[in-house]
């Protein structure tokens, strides 16, 4: 049974031993990844069994702006909605501001408009993997 929780409090690293970060140059350690939760203004996690299973997080000013810089399930978790559930969890505790944005491929498109996104004209940005790991 999925559960969800809208604080790291009370996380520890070992629950984030999943598997997170598919795909990227450099895998963020289970504490650096505890330590980029804890540095959020806003995040939410789905937990199954005691692990954490996705999560959610929100950087802003607490005044009119936020970001969402990250949003992964694990692998063996995809499909059945929890991607969507956290965004909506995420998006409701960040009410009150004006600007909320996020990056993504594509394919999610679906998924963020559901949820109220419109596509914005263009993004930059800069990536600098020396500092990843
Ligand atoms: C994006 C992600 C968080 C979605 O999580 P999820 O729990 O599978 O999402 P849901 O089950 O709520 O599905 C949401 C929608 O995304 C679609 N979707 C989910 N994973 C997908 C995938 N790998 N490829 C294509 N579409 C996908 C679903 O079909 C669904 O579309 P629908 O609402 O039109 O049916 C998950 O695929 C993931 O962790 N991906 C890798 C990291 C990533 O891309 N993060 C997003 C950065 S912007």
């Amino acid at each position: 049974v999925v559960s969800y929780v809208s604080s790291a409090d009370g996380i520890r690293h070992d629950q984030l031993e999943g598997g997170f970060f598919v795909g990227w140059p450099v895998n963020p350690s289970p504490q650096r990844h505890l330590e980029l939760l804890r540095g959020s203004y806003a995040v939410e996690l789905a937990l199954d069994a005691g692990r954490v299973i996705g999560f959610a997080t929100a950087i802003s000013d607490g005044v009119i702006s936020a970001y969402i810089p990250l949003l992964e399930v694990l692998p063996e978790y995809q499909g059945q909605g929890i991607g969507t559930e956290l965004m909506g969890r995420l998006v409701a505790q960040l009410e009150g501001l004006y600007m909320i944005d996020l990056s993504c491929d594509a394919r999610l498109e679906g998924l963020y408009e559901g949820l109220g996104f419109q596509p914005l004209d263009r993004a930059m940005g800069q990536r600098n993997r020396d500092n990843l790991g």
